[in-house]
């Protein structure tokens, strides 16, 4: 089977996790990208939260899955050199550096435009234009700033930052789709252009649902929010604890076990069109002829009372139980899994989202395979590289260096 980028060739500048998560999915729909890293050094990930003392981190080899890896630092006259002909040479580069440091190496946007103006040039900051542009920014950061964790928490505790990597992978995601756009857009033009995505800017589209609830609250209280009746709510949306954020309340309540499992729980939605089914299973019948149940509208004041109802019947079955009983009567609900049951899970296996991989120096490993499945483009998951494994390969192949040039490079530091 073929592979939808194959042909394209990607720079990839990136280090961390948000530009690495979007050049892994390009690699992944089969572009050969080409890993830049500092020579001695490489991504500052390959050593952060080692597992396996000397060993690429796991942080590492989850985020550079299927890319060749050379080593170069282009500040160098042979560096520089080398730097340009890889723009001569890729349709993409893609970076994720503190802002204007691509500049600072010599290589502003229009000197890349001159020397490629087929290049795609797509970059990852923290902000926009605008007071902070030039603050450099991580996954929590962007976070707090992006609406997120004003968003997230318990009612009237503190703001809380979710375990999903909504500003750094989120962002990388929403940068390949900029990257396709402009591939796209290439084949009619002939042109290249700049691909920018704040990582601020993500994170508020991942929660424009509060927006939404922003812009509601002028016209009176949320009424799904648990703080509906009996709270109060300010001039800005509140935290709504594990309150659905669309139309159909929901909740996570507890399940069989919940006194020692810390992820003995479920989300229950009680979707209008299956509530009959929910209130009858639970042994609510009389909810169904009751002008305070009846209608979504009407339960809207008690939804504390109906969960808490929900609640003492999902506490009589596990987790599992409860998904496959509701299944049943197209009640929609979730188990919290926990990330070993996921990690054991089989059909994650199958569908090649949980891949084991062979890595020469740390052995077997879990990751996550490609989420965006194709079906004409096959997207096996390779080992990550090691650093400046493919540094001769590509300056041979890709660039036609010869062993003088090679050799002349790595006597001034330009590669290792
Ligand atoms: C993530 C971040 C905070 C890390 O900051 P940092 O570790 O201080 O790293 P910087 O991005 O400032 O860059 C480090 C330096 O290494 C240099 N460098 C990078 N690759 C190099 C190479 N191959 N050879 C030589 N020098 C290199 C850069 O030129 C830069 O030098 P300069 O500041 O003197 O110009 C910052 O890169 C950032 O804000 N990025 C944008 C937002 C982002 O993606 N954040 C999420 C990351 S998951």
């Amino acid at each position: 089977m073929g592979k939808a980028l194959e042909g394209v060739r990607v720079l990839d500048m990136t280090h961390v996790q948000s530009g690495p998560t979007c050049t892994q999915i390009l690699a992944w729909f089969g572009a050969d990208v080409i890993k830049i890293e500092k020579p001695g050094e490489g991504d500052p990930t390959r050593s952060q939260l080692r597992d396996i003392p000397g060993v690429d981190s796991l942080y590492f080899t989850m985020l550079n899955a299927n890319k060749r890896s050379l080593t170069l630092n282009p500040k160098t006259p042979a560096g520089t050199r080398i730097f340009t002909r890889l723009i001569e040479e890729c349709d993409v580069m893609v970076e994720n550096f503190a802002p204007g440091a691509i500049d600072r190496m010599g290589f502003p946007w229009e000197k890349i435009q001159q020397i490629n103006p087929r290049m795609i040039y797509a970059s990852v900051k923290g902000f926009g234009p605008g007071p902070f542009e030039d603050c450099k920014v991580y996954e929590n950061v962007a976070q707090c700033t992006g609406g997120s964790a004003s968003t997230t928490g318990e009612i009237d505790r503190v703001p809380l930052v979710t375990g999903s990597q909504i500003g750094d992978s989120g962002t990388g995601i929403h940068l390949v789709a900029g990257i396709l756009a402009a591939l796209f857009q290439r084949e009619k033009s002939g042109r290249g252009q700049r691909v920018t995505c704040a990582m601020q800017d993500t994170v508020l589209n991942l929660c424009r649902v509060k927006l939404r609830d922003q812009q509601r609250l002028a016209h009176g209280p949320l009424k799904e929010y648990p703080q509906y009746p009996n709270g109060k709510f300010g001039e800005a949306v509140p935290r709504a604890g594990n309150a659905s954020g669309g139309g159909h309340p929901g909740w996570i309540v507890r399940c069989k076990g919940w006194e020692t499992d810390p992820d003995a729980y479920s989300y229950v939605i009680t979707q209008a069109q299956a509530f009959p089914a929910l209130a009858k299973v639970i042994g609510h019948a009389d909810w169904l002829e009751d002008p305070q149940f009846k209608t979504p509208e009407a339960r809207l004041p008690k939804l504390d009372y109906v969960f808490a109802e929900i609640e003492k019947w999902t506490m009589t079955m596990n987790k599992m139980e409860v998904m496959t009983t509701l299944n049943k009567l197209n009640v929609p609900c979730g188990p919290v899994l926990s990330m070993k049951e996921i990690a054991e899970e089989q059909s994650l296996r199958k569908t090649g989202t949980v891949v084991e991989v062979d890595h020469p120096e740390r052995g077997k490993y879990l990751t996550v395979g490609n989420p965006i499945k194709l079906s004409d483009s096959s997207s096996d998951v390779q080992r990550s590289p090691l650093l400046g494994e493919h540094t001769i390969e590509v300056l041979r192949t890709v660039l036609g260096f010869d062993e003088k040039e090679i050799a002349e490079a790595r006597a001034q530091g330009a590669i290792q």
